[in-house]
């Protein structure tokens, strides 16, 4: 059987063959050479993010929107003044002189302030296939300065760990409906959402699919997730940045967690990357 399982960014999207679960033909979860959206969203709740609401760029002025000529594209998290943290898949085969961030507003399109990318730093490790070591770097080419609507976040220690069921927030400029690119909101959504245990995560995708770099989170009853146009954007606990938003199998179904980077097992990487 087959199981789409895309990346959360607006125009990557992998397919692979699978032989774990079935229900994901009868949900319609291909998506024909994307050029946009996907990544779940039934509409249960006026589906944001999917599922999410409106927030402003106050609620988590960490946000950033990675821009190429002036279109989304993928979120990032300002970490330093100088650094935004965003996912591998977001930025492989980009040259940085196309990239700029958006930062300081709740919109996507208009408001804060436009810096360019001087220099991309992906994890060596990062793997197509498996999206294993899904973290990069995007040096600026000029200093953020921060204020309340831009301000950077702490990231999770190599220690650090967190039990299943712990919340967290979820935000971005990501569809908010699986496979309708036309649903991508101009206004930053913001969604909770917890982390599963591993045995869940292992029941949806197998074991071989999930490495020590990713951690699972989901709404269980569905209708609640991120979704393509969200990759790259944080995850954070209590003003923590623990994941980075990185794939899936469709959006905001029901038992299907999502699959984000664990920011914990990355830090090596990240911490040689703000060198730069
Ligand atoms: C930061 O502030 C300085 C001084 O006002 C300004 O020249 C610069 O453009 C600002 N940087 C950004 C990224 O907004």
């Amino acid at each position: 059987m087959m199981v789409s399982v895309s990346y959360w960014c607006l125009w990557c999207v992998l397919v692979l063959a699978d032989s774990v679960h079935t229900w994901s033909n009868s949900l319609n979860m291909y998506w024909p050479e994307f050029l946009g959206g996907n990544r779940r969203g039934y509409e249960e709740f006026g589906a944001r993010i999917v599922g999410g609401i409106d927030a402003t760029i106050l609620e988590a002025p960490y946000q950033v929107s990675v821009q190429e000529e002036g279109y989304h594209f993928c979120g990032g998290a300002v970490i330093t003044a100088v650094h935004i943290l965003t996912a591998t898949h977001c930025t492989e085969e980009k040259d940085a002189s196309v990239l700029e961030i958006r930062a300081g507003s709740t919109f996507k399109d208009y408001g804060g302030v436009l810096v360019k990318v001087q220099m991309i730093i992906e994890h060596p490790y990062f793997d197509t296939d498996s999206v294993d070591f899904d973290v990069s770097i995007l040096k600026l080419a000029q200093p953020l300065n921060f204020t309340d609507f831009i301000k950077p976040i702490p990231l999770a220690e190599p220690w650090d760990e967190w039990p299943p069921g712990t919340f967290g927030l979820i935000t971005g400029w990501g569809v908010t409906k699986e496979g309708l690119p036309s649903s991508a909101p101009r206004n930053l959504q913001a969604v909770y959402l917890q982390i599963t245990n591993l045995a869940d995560c292992v029941f949806v995708y197998g074991a071989e699919k999930l490495t020590d770099r990713m951690m699972c989170v989901w709404y269980q009853d569905g209708g609640r997730d991120s979704c393509q146009g969200d990759s790259g954007g944080p995850f954070q606990v209590n003003g923590v940045l623990v994941g980075i938003v990185s794939w899936g199998s469709g959006c905001a179904r029901a038992g299907v967690p999502g699959i984000y980077t664990k920011v914990s097992t990355v830090r090596d990487f990240i911490d040689q990357a703000l060198q730069y």
